[in-house]
């Protein structure tokens, strides 16, 4: 996993002074890289029955709908305002460098459907509690949330519930 970890490259004071922020975009070019990422990350939910993948814009789309594509999953996007066209449900949050909100389709789930939520990075925390809980208001049932990569020092896995949470690469 060591390769993974040293093919994401580190960008300080992006976007604002004193964050340091992991740049995916040199694993997802590679294209070793990516399909391994996606194939360690599909094969931890095989058998499982996941119905929906929910991606969370914008790069939790690119993990996302791989992941849904390799379960035989359906892709549910959780977008930036204003982007969806339907009646949407919506929740403001902070994350390691500012605010923002996330909208789901108020009509995307049927109840009880077995989802998992992916995103590319755990950081504070923030943007996956706010998706958590518009995928659960809407009443689906939430198998995991999964990362490509977890800044634990942030410790974000305390804003979700226990034994929710898989990340496929730590960084202390
Ligand atoms: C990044 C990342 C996660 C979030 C993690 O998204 O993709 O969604 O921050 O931070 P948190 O755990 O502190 O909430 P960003 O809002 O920068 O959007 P992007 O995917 O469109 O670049
Ligand atoms: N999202 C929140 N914090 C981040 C960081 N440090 N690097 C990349 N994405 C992030």
């Amino acid at each position: 996993m060591e390769d993974l970890k040293t093919i994401i490259r580190d960008i300080p004071d992006f976007p604002q002074k004193g964050v340091v922020f992991k740049d995916i975009t040199t694993l997802l070019s590679d294209a070793k890289s990516y399909h391994r990422m996606v194939d360690l990350i599909a094969h931890r939910y095989f058998g499982q029955k996941i119905e929906q993948v929910v991606g969370v814009e914008a790069r939790g789309f690119v993990l996302g709908a791989a992941l849904a594509y390799k379960l035989g999953a359906g892709v549910t996007l959780v977008r930036k305002p204003g982007k969806l066209p339907y009646k949407t449900r919506k929740k403001s949050y902070e994350l390691e460098y500012g605010q923002d909100t996330l909208e789901i389709h108020e009509d995307a789930f049927d109840k009880g459907t077995r989802v998992i939520i992916a995103d590319d990075l755990l950081a504070t925390g923030g943007t996956m509690a706010a998706v958590y809980d518009l995928v659960t208001e809407l009443g689906a049932e939430v198998v995991e949330c999964a990362f490509l990569a977890e800044l634990n020092f942030l410790k974000g896995r305390q804003r979700l519930p226990d034994n929710k949470v898989y990340s496929l690469l730590q960084f202390d």
